[in-house]
Parts: structure tokens; C-alpha cells; sequence
């Protein structure tokens, strides 16, 4: 699997923002947007979704060893906080029909969530607490540094 081999070696670089395929309805009676087998760089296994999260709340705040995810603001907004253990960047996710795709071996936190806003998260794997890093310094120290 990908994620394992180059979790330790994946940079911010690796981070992409997809554009996710939005049908307009020709009526007007709003927008449908899409994810299937061959929009994202992985295979979906889980799926979940963060809300009612206040503005002053930070989430996230760990990477994984393996897991690859793709992060969705399909309503509101909020920042993505990224490190690779040497970069740092922040996204601003507010688009329903744009996908943060996060490889393994990235620190991130979510930061100023909007009122009403929901996080979808589209990840590889099922939930496994012996893939996450939590603490920062073992992360640094996983990527070598
Ligand atoms: P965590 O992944 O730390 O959330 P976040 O990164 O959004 O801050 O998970 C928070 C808690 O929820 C933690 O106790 C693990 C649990 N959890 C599950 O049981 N299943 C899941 O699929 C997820 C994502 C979390």
C-alpha cells in the first residue's frame, strides 16, 4: 500500500486540492455534486463527518501512518492547518464541490470552523487507533527529523 511505504517521505507537495464534479441543475433548483470510484487517488472504505463544532475548537491535531483521506467543507468553512514535519500551509476549505486529499504522513488540524458547518471526511480505512501519531514530536520524529 502506498501510505505505508511513503508515509515518513510524503511532503505537503503530495496535499491536493481536486475539483469535485458539480451538476448545476439546469432549472435552478441547486447543485449536485459527486464522488465515485475514479474521483479520488484511493479506494474509499469509511466515511464521517465532523458538525456542531465550535469556532474556537481545534480538531485533528495527529497524522496517520497509512491512512489517505479526502476532506470536504460540504457546508460552511474551516482551515486546514498542514505540516510535513519540515513545511507548514493552511488551506481554506469552503467549496462543497472542491476535495482536500491528505496522504499519509501529514500532520493536520482543523481550525475556525463557521457556524454550521460540516467536515466530510472520505477516507482508505477503517478506524484504527494504531495508525494515528498524536503527539508532535514522535511525528517530527517519524519524518526523520
Ligand atoms: P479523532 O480522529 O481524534 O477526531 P478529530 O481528528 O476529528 O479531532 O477522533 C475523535 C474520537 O472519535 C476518538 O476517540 C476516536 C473516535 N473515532 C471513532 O471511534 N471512529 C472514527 O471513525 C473516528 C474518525 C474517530
Amino acid at each position: 500500500m502506498a501510505g505505508i511505504t511513503n508515509a515518513n517521505l510524503n511532503s505537503i507537495d503530495k496535499v491536493e486540492l481536486i475539483n469535485i464534479p458539480k451538476i448545476s441543475d439546469p432549472e435552478g433548483r441547486g447543485n449536485l455534486s459527486v464522488v465515485e470510484n475514479n474521483t479520488l487517488p484511493f479506494e474509499v472504505r469509511r466515511v464521517y463527518y465532523l458538525y456542531d463544532v465550535p469556532s474556537d475548537a481545534s480538531r485533528g491535531g495527529h497524522a496517520h501512518i497509512a491512512l489517505e483521506q479526502c476532506l470536504v467543507a460540504v457546508s460552511g468553512s474551516f482551515d486546514v492547518v498542514l505540516h510535513d514535519g519540515k513545511n507548514k500551509k493552511i488551506i481554506h476549505l469552503n467549496k462543497p464541490n472542491k476535495g482536500l486529499v491528505i496522504p499519509s504522513g501529514i500532520w493536520r488540524e482543523l481550525e475556525n470552523f463557521s457556524s454550521g458547518s460540516v467536515c466530510l471526511a472520505l477516507v482508505s480505512a477503517v478506524y484504527d487507533e494504531s495508525d494515528y501519531i498524536r503527539n508532535f514530536e514522535s511525528f517530527k520524529l517519524f519524518k526523520g527529523g
